[in-house]
C-alpha cells in the first residue's frame, strides 16, 4: 500500500517545527516504521529515549514502552498515538500480585520484564528486556530471583544462569507468541532445509529448542544482517519481517505463522501519528511517585550494557 506523500510531508514538517522525534517498535506497521526516526527493540527504544534532545517523543509501541520513555524523561512530552495500545501480558501481573510474591519470598529479589505495568515496575528491584534478561538476573544481588510476567522468558533465561529463577505468575504469557508451536516449526524446517530459523524468547521452551537462533526482535534483525543464510523462518510478530526484508533484499523471509499479529501494536496508523503530532495527543501521564520508584528499576537496567543473549539453546 502506498501512502499519500502529503501526509508523510505533513508529518515531517510538524516533526521539525515541534522538535519532535518518532520512535517505533519493530512490530509497527511498515509505513509507521518508515516514517520513524528510530526503529528498534524495547531495550534500544529505552536507550534512545534517554539520548534524544527532542522536546516531544511520539512513541509508536504499546503503552508500557511509552511509559518507560516517560519515566526516563520526566521533563519531556511523551505522546502515544493510540491510547488503547496495551500489552495483555503486562496486565497478567498487577502491582498487588508483585507485593504478594514479595511477601511470600522475602529473601528474593524481583526482576520484571519491561512488558509490565508502571505500578508493577515501581514495586520491583530491576527491569529487563528480552535482550538482557540473563545479564540483569546475574547482576541482581540475590540467588533467588522472582521473574515476571513472561514465564517463557523466565524459563529461557534460566538456561543461562545458575540462579533460582521463579516465574511470577507461574503461567504469564504473550498471546501472540503462544501461536507458535514446535510441530509447525519442524514441518517448516523439513520443507525449507536451507533456512535459518529464529524465534523470540517469549515463545515456548519447545519452540526455542527447535530453532537455530533465539533473541530479542533487534537481535534477530542483526542475525539476519550478519548471517550467510539466504532464507529465514521467523517466529515472532510479523512486523519485524518488514525491517528484515528492507535490509536484506537478497534473502527470503518466511513468517513461522502469518497470523502472528499483535493487534495492539498495529493500532498506531500514519493518520494517528499525524494527529498525535498536530494535537499533541495523547500525553503519557503517570503519578510522580510511581515514576520515581519505577525509574530506579529501569536505571538499574540501563547501567548494564553487555548483552550476552541472542543464541541457540545448547
Ligand atoms: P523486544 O524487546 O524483543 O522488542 O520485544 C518486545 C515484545 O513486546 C515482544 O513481544
Ligand atoms: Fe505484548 Fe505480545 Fe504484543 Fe509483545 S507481542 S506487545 S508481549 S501482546
Amino acid at each position: 500500500m502506498s501512502f499519500p506523500d502529503d501526509l508523510m510531508k505533513k508529518i515531517q514538517n510538524l516533526k521539525e517545527k515541534k522538535r519532535a522525534v518518532i520512535l517505533a517498535h519493530n512490530y509497527q506497521r511498515p509505513e509507521v516504521q518508515d516514517i520513524a526516526d528510530f526503529v528498534g527493540d524495547s531495550l534500544e527504544l529505552s536507550l534512545c529515549a534517554t539520548q534524544t534532545d527532542a522536546k516531544i517523543i511520539v512513541f509508536c509501541g504499546v503503552n508500557f514502552m511509552a511509559e518507560t520513555a516517560a519515566i526516563l524523561n520526566p521533563d519531556k512530552k511523551v505522546l502515544i498515538p493510540d491510547r488503547n495500545a496495551l500489552c495483555p501480558m503486562a496486565a497478567m501481573l498487577p502491582a498487588e500480585l508483585v507485593k504478594f510474591y514479595r511477601k511470600k519470598h522475602p529473601d528474593a529479589k524481583i526482576v520484571l520484564y519491561i512488558n509490565s505495568l508502571a505500578e508493577a515496575k515501581a514495586n520491583c528491584d530491576a527491569v529487563c528486556t528480552s535482550a538482557n534478561s540473563v545479564e540483569i538476573i546475574n547482576r541482581i544481588d540475590s540467588e533467588t530471583v522472582l521473574f515476571g510476567p513472561d514465564s517463557n522468558l523466565a524459563r529461557y533465561a534460566k538456561n543461562f544462569t545458575e540462579k533460582n529463577v521463579i516465574p511470577i505468575p507461574s503461567m504469564g504469557f504473550c498471546p501472540v507468541h503462544k501461536l507458535f508451536n514446535k510441530e509447525e516449526i519442524l514441518r517448516l524446517k523439513k520443507s525449507h532445509p536451507d533456512a535459518e530459523i529464529m524465534a523470540h524468547p517469549e515463545c515456548s521452551p519447545e519452540v526455542c529448542e527447535a530453532v537455530d537462533f533465539v533473541g530479542s526482535t533487534s537481535k534477530m534483525y542483526q542475525e539476519a544482517l550478519s548471517s550467510e543464510a539466504k532464507k529465514f523462518i521467523v517466529a515472532t510478530e510479523i512486523g519485524l519481517l518488514h525491517r528484515m526484508k528492507k535490509a536484506r533484499k537478497d534473502a527470503v523471509f518466511i513468517p513461522a505463522y502469518e497470523e502472528a499479529i499483535c493487534v495492539n501494536m498495529k493500532l498506531h496508523t500514519l493518520e494517528k501519528v499525524y494527529l498525535s503530532l498536530k494535537q499533541e495527543r495523547y500525553p503519557v501521564e503517570l503519578p510522580p511517585k510511581i515514576m520515581d520508584q519505577a525509574r530506579k528499576a529501569v536505571e538499574f537496567m540501563l547501567k548494564t550494557r553487555e548483552n550476552p543473549q541472542g543464541k541457540k539453546l545448547q
